[in-house]
């Protein structure tokens, strides 16, 4: 019988189809129980005889994991990004990583946005404010923060949500930069993007918005010398990696003025503990890695996930695989 693992329970629309199939006798489901990701050795048992797997970001899956179970056919990611998933070593062996792209893309650059607000405007400091009682009157100087329009936006990774959060950028009249290792001309032209180096953008920008994968090559992008040369003004945005930024770093420049704020949608360490120097600054607004949780795209990503595995299982061409050469 074929088996599958989830290593979560997903949102209605996704748990729907696998049930389906699992009720229609095509497939046993092995759904990991907890709020919180299995470990190591729990996923190792989870997956024990599957040949298929639903992971999620939380999930670390590699070579270790491929070797112990050589029937496996197919890790189908919840997300875009698979970072988490030793995809060379899938490839080596034959096994399908599949995940989520385009039902995220607008919700998760619309996240990015209230970010880029919330950071400029200190609308969280402006809540906390009041909900600790101190608004005793109308103020001159009061939470003073960064106007949005007119300012320039440099947007770091050009790709799906970069577009999305550069479209967004256009109603609000700013200057819009990005810098990609793979530039698209086409779409900047038709954005009204100007495609720049990335110490051009950093040095330029009142917004920095970071909208790359994940890669050895974008681990620490955002570094002390990258931090230094950002304007003290500036805003960081982040909703792609946390390790794409390195924290301590951040936390000095944010301390120390060198830049002004921080809207951050994930982090490094992930989860980050509330006694962490980051958490503990004002000027960083931080949220729990909830860029694509709209209910619907959530329920969109589910049914993808499911799709993808069931079409690798059924031998089929899934929609979006991330290495498609296994499918020769
Ligand atoms: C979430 O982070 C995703 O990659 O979809």
């Amino acid at each position: 019988m074929t088996r599958v693992a989830l290593t979560r329970v997903l949102p209605d629309a996704g748990m729907a189809l696998l049930h389906q199939a699992a009720e229609g006798g095509e497939l046993e489901l092995v759904v990991w129980p907890g709020e919180l990701p299995p470990d190591a050795s729990e996923l190792a048992v989870l997956a024990h005889g599957c040949h298929g797997i639903v992971s999620l970001v939380t999930d670390p899956i590699g070579a270790k994991l491929f070797d112990a179970e050589p029937q496996l056919r197919v890790v189908s990611q919840f997300a875009v990004g698979y970072d988490n998933i030793d995809v060379l070593a899938a490839t080596a062996r034959g096994i399908a990583v599949c995940n989520t792209p385009g039902v995220l893309t607008e919700t998760t650059a619309d996240l990015a946005w209230a970010l880029l607000m919330a950071a400029a405007r200190r609308v969280v400091e402006g809540a906390d404010y009041v909900r600790a009682g101190r608004w005793r009157t109308w103020a001159p100087t009061l939470l003073m923060g960064a106007d949005i329009h007119h300012a320039t936006l440099g947007i770091v990774g050009f790709g799906r949500i970069g577009k999305e959060v550069a479209k967004r950028a256009r109603g609000f009249d700013m200057r819009i930069l990005a810098f990609d290792s793979q530039p698209d001309f086409s779409a900047a032209g038709d954005l009204g993007v100007e495609l720049v180096d990335l110490d051009t953008l950093l040095r330029q920008s009142d917004f920095v918005s970071l909208h790359c994968a994940l890669t050895d090559e974008t681990r620490h992008l955002i570094d002390a010398d990258a931090l230094a040369a950002m304007k003290s003004s500036a805003v960081l945005i982040n909703a792609a990696r946390g390790p794409v930024v390195d924290t301590n770093a951040l936390v000095d420049a944010l301390s120390s003025g060198q830049i002004a704020a921080a809207g951050l949608d994930v982090t490094d360490p992930e989860p980050i503990p509330a006694d962490h120097p980051l958490v503990q600054l004002e000027n960083a607004v931080i949220v729990p890695h909830i860029a694509s949780a709209s209910i619907a795209t959530r329920g969109k990503m589910a049914q993808m996930a499911a799709q993808n595995l069931l079409a690798i299982i059924r031998g089929q061409r899934p929609d979006h695989i991330v290495n498609p050469e296994v499918l020769n």
